[in-house]
């Protein structure tokens, strides 16, 4: 038997121009509401990862038409608010929370039963955060073994309107509670304990305002950009140009956090696609600093805790952060997880229930197991280019969810990622 593990060697610089793929939060509403919406929606630059896939594939199982006009192309046939059809399986949302949790508010909403379903990791993450608000309003969704999936949904509710105040701080059910929204009576309202990405928002707007045909160009993902920012940060003699990066300002945390440890980064080209304000990023090598991370950012970087830990642990001092604990429900523990591979390779850690405590310094080289988790392994993976020996990185095939061309990317502007199969 053999596994295939990725192995990521120091780098000498990173420089140069890319171009990372479309938003996975933007390519996930912009499917769905072009799903429901009249007439037909065009996408430009939409991410094809298996997130994205996930929910493309649950869409066409319930009757949407969705072509591929060409890479990144996508032309969608709206079937309306009411024109969805009764799938005939089960719809399987792989590793996406997103799918999982934006479909569960759309599908409340329908005259038919569907059941909701999806990987091992994505079965393990709690699920009573939307099916408390939409059971709320009227809806008929089960969970199994108390808040899990899969989901089931019992189909023709009359839906009520809801004044919902999230407990926590989700994007994904505030978007869920918005899309259940759209067949309830009466005027559905959303209050967030601090601000959330509100791609949701800002789409239903743009949705609404256009009565004949859409075109929607998705913005580079930030979160994807991430990774290399913070490469690029580390590596002395590093200049990098990342063009058409998506800078809404509910997803822009990293970019503050960087900045406020010593980061070089400049926005230059600001401009907007439609809704979403997008610039090329301009980042080059600065000695970093560890900082208090202010609390309220934490929702603004959310995905970007694995690689902001690997900043914090290559940086100058200590980097302390509270209120983490969703960490605990993404794709991995990523606390846990996180505290984990650092340690292998040297860090000073102290993690909580829901906070991280990094005392900066130098890593060294070793074997980290991702355990499944695609940020986990791509953060590990940029720690291989910044160490001083290679980074190993087990369990990394999940990188496909969000970011297929991870590697070539990566590669292309001075990172030494190489697969090997090795015997077990
Ligand atoms: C997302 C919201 C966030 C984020 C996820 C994508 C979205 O999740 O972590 O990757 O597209 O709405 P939460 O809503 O659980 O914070």
């Amino acid at each position: 038997m053999q596994i295939e593990v990725l192995v990521s060697h120091p780098a000498t610089k990173i420089q140069g121009e890319l171009r990372v793929p479309g938003d996975k939060s933007i390519s996930h509403r912009a499917l769905i509401l072009g799903a429901i919406a009249e007439g037909v929606t065009l996408i430009d630059n939409f991410l094809e990862s298996e997130d994205c896939i996930a929910t493309l594939n649950i869409l066409c199982a319930m009757g949407v038409r969705i072509n591929k006009i060409a890479d990144g192309k996508l032309k969608i046939y709206g079937v309306g608010l009411h024109g969805l059809k009764k799938p005939q399986v089960v719809l399987d949302c792989g590793n996406s929370g997103t799918s999982m949790r934006l479909l569960a508010g759309l599908l409340v909403g329908q005259q038919f039963d569907s059941e909701l379903t999806g990987d091992v990791s994505l079965r393990r993450r709690p699920m009573a955060r939307v099916c408390t608000p939409l059971n709320k309003m009227g809806a008929d969704i089960r969970m199994c073994d108390g808040d899990r999936a899969p989901l089931l949904v019992r189909g023709g509710k009359t839906l009520q309107a809801i004044d919902y105040n999230m407990p926590v701080a989700s994007a994904q059910v505030k978007s869920s509670i918005l899309l259940a929204g759209l067949y309830a009576e009466g005027e559905t309202r959303v209050r967030e304990p601090c601000v959330t990405r509100n791609h949701t928002e800002r789409m239903l707007r743009s949705f609404s305002q256009q009565e004949q045909d859409k075109n929607i160009k998705v913005p580079g993902d930030l979160s994807s950009a991430a990774f290399f920012m913070v490469a690029a940060s580390l590596i002395p003699g590093s200049q990098l140009m990342l063009r058409d990066v998506g800078i809404n300002s509910t997803r822009t945390g990293i970019i503050q956090i960087l900045q406020k440890m010593g980061g070089n980064i400049t926005l230059q080209n600001k401009r907007m696609y439609g809704e979403e304000p997008v610039a090329d990023l301009v980042v080059c090598h600065a000695s970093l600093n560890g900082i208090d991370i202010p609390e309220a950012w934490v929702p603004l970087s959310i995905d970007e805790f694995p690689i902001l830990f690997i900043a914090a642990a290559m940086a100058s001092g200590t980097t302390r952060v509270f209120g983490i604990g969703e960490l605990r429900h993404k794709e991995s523990d990523r606390i846990l997880v996180m505290a984990e591979g650092l340690k292998q390779l040297g860090a000073d850690v102290v993690a909580t229930a829901d906070s991280m405590i990094i005392h900066g310094g130098e890593l060294h080289g070793g074997v980290v197991n991702a355990h499944g988790d695609h940020r986990v392994a791509m953060a590990f993976l940029i720690a291989g280019a910044v160490t001083r020996a290679a980074v190993t990185v087990l369990e990394h095939e999940a990188i496909a969810t969000s970011f297929p061309q991870f590697l070539d990317s990566f590669n292309q502007i001075g990172g030494q990622v190489a697969l090997h199969k090795i015997p077990i």
